[in-house]
Formats: C-alpha cells, structure tokens, sequence
C-alpha cells in the first residue's frame, strides 16, 4: 500500500529543514496530522512498516510505584524493507511522555535526533515521528509511561494476596504494548528484545524472556528474549514473588501465599506440554512458566511466551478450570510462532488455539471431558451468533475491524467458529491427515507473522490438492467469510453430555426433583454444563432447591460461581445477593464481570444496584474491565 499521502510528506519536512544543531524538534500534536487509514500498511498502527521493520529492542526501564511511572530508555535497531526507505520512522505510542531521541549508526555514537508527536487519535493513540539521518539503523527513545497507561496496572499493597507490597503488570495485547514502549506496534513485526528493569527492594521482575540475571546492589532485573516475537507479547510484571519448579522446564510464579495452591492446581502442566508436542512438534521457547497474577487481572490467561499470565480464578482446588492453561500452552505454537499479521485474522491465533486446547485435553483428561468442554464452547457460540443479528458482518472469521478498536474482535467467533471450522475440516479429511497438516502449517510458518489469505492457499494446496471428491464438501469461503454459523459444524457429542442436558430440561419443567438429579457435586464440569443448560430464567424456587443439594452460593469454583450468580441475577434469588456483591468486588475478570453487570443492568433497581457495586469495585478493576462495565451501565 502506498503511504505517500501529503499529509505525512509534510509532517517530516517540518522538521528537516531545522538546524541539526537543535537536540530536538517537538511541533505541537495540532501541527502535525496523523497518517490516514487508508494509506496505512495495518490499521491499528502508525508504523510504517514497509520501509522499516524492528529486528530487536533493547529496554532500559526503572519502576517507580510512588509515581506509578516506567522511567527509561528503548531502543530500537531497525531494517530498511527497500532500497529508496524514507528518511523517517513511525512509532506508535500512548500517553507517554517523550524526553528524547537519539539515533546512531551501527557503529556510531548516539547523537540527539529529530522527532514530533502526532495527533492522538482515542483508539490508536499519537505517532513518533522521527527523523532518520543517512546511515541510522539505531534509535533511542528516552520516555516516562504515564500514571493511566492502558497496558499498565498498578495495585496497591491492599490489591494483593499478600498485603505487603505494591504490585505491577501488564497486558499488552491487543494495542497497549505502545502505553509502555514506544514502538512499531503490529503483531505483522517481530524482534527479539533485551531488558534491563531496576525494581524497588524486596521485588522481583518478571518477563516474557528468559532471565539472565540479577544484580543485586544495583537491585536489576535482566532478560532476553531470543525468538523473534511480536509487541503484544512483550510483558513484565513486578511484585512480591516466588517460584516453585513444576518440571524440568516448567513452574509457577507467584504471591507467597498463593504460590502452594497455584503449583498443585497446575500439576498436569508437563503433560499437557507433553501432549501438544506429540501433536505438532517441540515446544520452541525453553522454559514453560506460569504467573498467577492478583485478582485485578481483566483476562482468564494471556500467552506471554516462556510466561503465561493467568487469573487466579482458575484455582478451583481441582484441576476442572486448567483447560486456561492447555489454552495459554497451546498459543505457543498457534499465536506466538504462527501470528497473525493483524488483529483483523485475529481468529488465526485463537480459533486454532481452542481447538489445540481441546486437543490437548482429549489427550490429558479423555474424550468425555473435552466433549463437554466443547459443548459448552458451542453453546456460548450459538448464543453469541444469536445475538448478533444487528451485526452480522461481526460473525466473519476474517474481520475488517479498520477504525474499531481491535478488542471488539475478541469474541466467541474467533475463539469457536474459528476451532469449529478447523473441527469440521478434521472431520473432513480425518484426524491423522489433518494433525499432519496443522503440523506443516506451524512448522512452515515457524515465527512468521501470516494471514487469513497465507493460510486460504495453504489449505487448498495442502489439505485439498489431492482430495478433489473432498474439496467440495467444506465451503471454505462461507466458513471464512461468511456470517452467522454454517450447518455443518460439529459439536462432539457423549452419553453424559446427553444425561445432563436431558437433567437440565426435566429439571426446568419441574419434572424432576433437586434430589433425584444424578449428579456428582465433586463433577465440577457436569455441575456446569447441567447449570448452563438450564433456561437463563428458571425460577426462584427450583434454584433453592439446587442451592440446598448443592451448595452452589458457597462454591469455590468460580466459573460455577458466576453461572450460579447470574441465574440468581434473574429468577431473582435473593440468598445470592452477598455472594454476587462478593464476587463483583473481590475479582476482575472481565468475562465474569461483563454477564453479571449486564444481567443486572436488565433492570432499574437491578441497575442502581449495579451502579453502587462498581462505585465500590471500580479500584481494583483492570482499565480493559472498566471501560466495558462503564459502557453496560451508561456511565
Ligand atoms: N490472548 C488471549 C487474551 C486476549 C485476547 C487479550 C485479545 C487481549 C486481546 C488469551 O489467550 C485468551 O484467549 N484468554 C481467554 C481464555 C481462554 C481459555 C479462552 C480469556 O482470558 O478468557
Ligand atoms: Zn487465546
């Protein structure tokens, strides 16, 4: 695409013709217009990504929970993407603070370099230009994040496990890695990256990199990160600490109290490792560890390579929650070494990565649990098509998302119209065929960032070329960009399935009784496929009878939990009512958060109610939850 427009042409020349002498150049954001979307290479970054390309990132950052601020360096070593590459590098940033730019040859010395800030647009935030002197393949930035940074959080000690000490983590993905690092911020570039981070006393630093050290005079942190990998897998955290090993190559990280439940809920870890490399081949990243992050943490799991962040909601006592972490594992192949190149084939990383996970599961736990993982997975889907009327073009696998916020993109279509596409296509041609095929897929495109349409030909050329009969059995085109949910998509069925389903109906119709459902209480995961099951409005009376077998407000299994509460949201059923109040303000996953507010927005008091619980709540929920709780209740 050309990115030639006036507009950006001109935003350079500003600054050329300044004597070289001036260490720096800062034209007002309103001087300078931004890139227009069309002429954009990505459309959810500034970058310009055709004439310069990250290859590796060096950081130098200090953590100051007093000014809840990164202070520090990043520096960038670039490559020209053609002979005639303008003299000028677009970063994207947000909300930072902008001390300095220095540039220098490989060689060279750094000297102070040319640079402006361009209009902040909400979504994308504000371009770096800087300008480029013959020979410079070595940029520095000096900045300070600021204190709201959207890839950022900051707790309090009173946030925490442990009460003690202040905590920090990141989630960058999908465009927050610019809030902290000023960058080329588009999963279409990868770079290794280097990381220097001086801590208060008493904490330790974690990254999505190998740690190579600590220095502990100067109390600094240092990683590296070898492969190649995108900006949204760039993460840190930063707080009170342990680790405990798992396996050779795996462990846990996390807040001393926690740290004993979270290494015995995560045991399976190896044989899940085990599992998806028999599938597709070694694990490429060394070590495996988890970080179970405090309750602030707006996602059940984010895939940071060598370290996947989870919510410690997953710890149930009983291992029914860690299809997260067979989820997590399995982005080490689908995501992190085959990427997608925008967020638009955002269904290229978790479509896949859902059907590894049910793999993975099959392979650990048995076909009876993964069926029922899938089923409800399914169910979800279906709900979520249904209600999409008003926006069909969004049920597309392959989405055009240009001007939107990428995280509109996170919904049940990429995560399971995307795995019940790659289910079908396995139905199509069989397992063994298929598992050769995603094999080659991962193997061919090994730390590459690809499309929707690399892997359209890949198919037809691998998968279809010599099954011609079979080509015409799967319309590839209607899966992939068609809207709504083709009939052929398998959902995997078992007699247990049925049994609880077929429960769940009598249940309703007032057939059978609490005390005759055939249901072991220690099943976390027939509890909640019967609980899912039932008519989002059962009445009252027949929850209490539940609630007294089952003892369901007091469960310790949060996704449990949050189906119990919902139900209990609408029948009403008010004994729920702490425990809902409980669940809002002591946890910050948004995915539990998003049904309950929104159950409860459904009516007037139901809303005000809402209202006071987030008013409450508001300080320990991540700036992800808080923006889509505050659109739910029009605040
Ligand atoms: N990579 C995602 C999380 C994500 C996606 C963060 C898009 C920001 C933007 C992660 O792998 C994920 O899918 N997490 C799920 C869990 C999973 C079991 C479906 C989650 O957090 O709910
Ligand atoms: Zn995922």
């Amino acid at each position: 695409m050309n990115l030639r427009s006036p507009l950006r042409a001109a935003a350079p020349a500003l600054c050329a013709f300044l004597p070289a002498f001036l260490p720096s150049c800062r034209v007002g954001p309103e001087e300078v217009d931004t890139v227009p979307t069309p002429l954009r290479v990505e459309p959810h970054s500034y970058a310009n990504l055709d004439k310069w390309k990250t290859r590796h990132l060096e950081l130098d950052l200090a953590v100051d929970f007093g000014q809840r601020e990164l202070e520090g360096f990043a520096t960038l070593t670039i490559e020209a993407q053609r002979a005639d590459a303008e003299p000028l590098l677009v970063l994207d940033t947000r909300a930072l603070e902008i001390l300095d730019v220095a540039c220098a040859t490989p060689a060279g010395e750094f000297a102070p370099g040319l640079f402006r800030l361009g209009r902040t647009d909400a979504i994308l935030g504000t371009p770096l230009y800087v300008d480029l002197p013959r020979g410079v393949l070595r940029v520095r930035v000096h900045y300070r994040t600021s204190p709201g940074a959207s890839g950022l959080q900051w707790l309090e000690p009173s946030q925490t496990a442990g009460g003690a000490q202040p905590f920090l983590f990141s989630q960058s993905q999908a465009i927050h890695a610019r809030s902290w690092i000023p960058c080329q911020d588009s999963p279409a570039v990868r770079a290794t990256y280097a990381a220097e981070v001086a801590t208060p006393l008493g904490l330790r630093a974690v990254m999505s990199a190998e740690q190579l050290g600590f220095d502990e005079t100067k109390q600094r942190w240092t990683f590296r990160m070898p492969q190649e990998i995108p900006s949204y897998l760039i993460a840190i955290a930063v707080g009170e600490l342990e680790f405990r090993a798992l396996g050779e190559r795996s462990g846990v990280y996390a807040e001393p109290s926690v740290l004993e439940r979270a290494a015995s809920e995560l045991v399976d870890t190896e044989a899940m490792i085990a599992a998806v490399e028999r599938l597709y081949g070694p694990y490429r990243w060394g070590r495996y560890d988890l970080l179970v992050l405090p309750p602030s943490f707006p996602f059940g799991g984010m895939e940071n390579p060598r370290l996947t962040f989870a919510t410690p909601t997953i710890l149930a006592g009983d291992k029914s929650l860690v299809a997260l972490i067979a989820h997590e594992l399995a982005h080490s192949w689908s995501g992190n070494l085959v990427t997608n190149a925008s967020w638009n084939d955002f269904w290229l990383n978790e479509g896949f990565t859902v059907y590894l996970e049910q793999r993975i599961i099959e392979a650990v736990y048995g076909p009876e649990r993964s069926a029922m993982e899938t089923a409800l997975g399914m169910r979800s889907l279906r709900e979520t098509v249904a209600s999409m009327t008003s926006t069909p073009e969004d049920t597309r696998l392959q989405l055009s998302l240009d001007g939107r916020d990428p995280d509109d993109g996170m919904t049940d279509i990429a995560y399971e119209k995307g795995a019940a596409f790659l289910r079908r296509l396995e139905e199509l041609v069989g397992r063994q065929d298929f598992d050769r095929f995603l094999r080659e897929w991962f193997d061919e495109h090994a730390f590459q960032s690809v499309n929707t349409a690399t892997f359209e030909a890949f198919l037809d050329e691998r998968l279809f070329r010599h099954r011609r009969a079979r080509n015409g059995a799967v319309d590839v085109a209607a899966w992939i960009h068609g809207t709504g949910l083709p009939e052929d998509a398998p959902t995997p069925r078992s007699a247990r399935l049925e049994e609880l389903e077929r429960a769940a109906a009598s249940f309703a119709a007032g057939k059978l009784a609490a005390s005759d459902l055939a249901l072991d209480p220690s099943q976390a995961l027939e509890l909640l496929v019967f609980l899912r099951a039932l008519p989002p409005r059962t009445d009252s009376t027949l929850l209490a009878a539940l609630d007294q077998r089952f003892s369901l407000t007091s469960t310790g299994n949060n996704e449990i939990l949050a189906t119990w509460l919902e139900l209990s949201i609408r029948a009403p059923y008010p004994p729920a009512a702490e425990a809902l109040e409980r669940f809002l303000t002591t946890q910050g996953r948004r995915k539990y958060l998003k049904p309950l507010y929104a159950a409860l927005a459904e009516t007037p008091e139901g809303l005000e109610r809402a209202r006071a619980i987030y008013a409450q709540a508001k300080p320990l929920y991540h700036g992800i939850a808080r923006g889509t709780i505050e659109g739910l209740l029009g605040l």
